[in-house]
């Protein structure tokens, strides 16, 4: 594959899914090997079952976070993360992109690093496989920062990313099957705004806004058609 001349975009755009970390031995939600059904969302992963145990709920995505430290990022993630003026959009939770290096991204399902206080609107990063403290200094319980079904997505991460879409003039779609909104809206956006659209996944998700597809992964793709940068 011969790598991509950049030598006509300013702005340049990722856009990841679950599917940029399976290479790193996250897996995905949806399809072979995806985590969706594995575990009770009405149990672990929404306000209600925070707020009627939250021990429960804090425990298993401690869990989650133990998992992710044991992945590491591929030549995937680098590779983006060497394109410093590049933004990551990203729906994944787990901080690779960080991991590698990328300073500018946005995480509009938040982030399993994070944690906040619903009562006192205190927020705080913890990065161990344990939580330093489960409790907030003003007695409630600390929530993971992260988007749970039923939750509404934070206003001002997607002001941001809305931003950093309509100004890009390429963007680069990878890993996500667009389906679940808003994000996968973004495509058809950042084509609407002008931007040139590639997506990068081994089974594309038949998003018409893209005008280039390339099957294959996150990491075989991403060192070619960017390399060397
Ligand atoms: P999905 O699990 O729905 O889709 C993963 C995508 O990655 C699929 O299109 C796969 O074909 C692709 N894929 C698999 N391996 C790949 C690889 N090595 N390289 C590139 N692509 C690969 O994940 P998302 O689209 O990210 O939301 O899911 C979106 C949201 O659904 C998640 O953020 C989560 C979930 O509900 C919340 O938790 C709010």
């Amino acid at each position: 594959m011969e790598t991509l001349d950049l030598s006509g975009y300013r702005h340049i755009v990722f856009f990841t899914g679950a599917g940029m970390s399976a290479e790193s031995g996250v897996p995905t939600y949806r399809g072979k090997g995806g985590t969706r059904g594995s575990y009770s969302i009405g149990e672990y992963a929404c306000q209600e079952a925070f707020e009627r145990v939250p021990e429960k709920v804090l425990g298993f995505h401690e869990k989650r976070r133990r998992f992710v430290l044991d992945c590491e990022p591929h030549e995937g993630h680098r590779v983006i993360a060497g394109m410093a003026d590049a933004a990551v959009v990203t729906q994944n939770i787990d901080g690779m992109h960080q991991r590698a290096g990328s300073r500018n991204v946005i995480e509009l399902h938040g982030s399993l690093w994070r944690l906040r206080c619903d009562a006192c609107g205190f927020r705080k990063e913890d990065y161990g496989g344990t939580y330093e403290t489960l409790q907030c200094g003003c007695g409630a319980w600390l929530r993971p920062g992260i988007t749970w079904f039923g939750d509404v997505l934070d206003a001002s991460v997607m002001n941001r990313a809305a931003e950093v879409i309509s100004s890009c003039d390429l963007f680069v779609g990878i890993g996500t099957s667009g389906v679940v909104w808003p994000a996968a809206g973004f495509p058809a956006f950042a084509h609407e705004s002008g931007a040139y659209c590639i997506e990068i996944n081994p089974e594309p998700s038949g998003a018409a806004s893209y005008d280039r597809v390339i099957e294959g992964t996150a990491g075989e793709v991403l060192p070619q058609l960017f390399g060397g940068r």
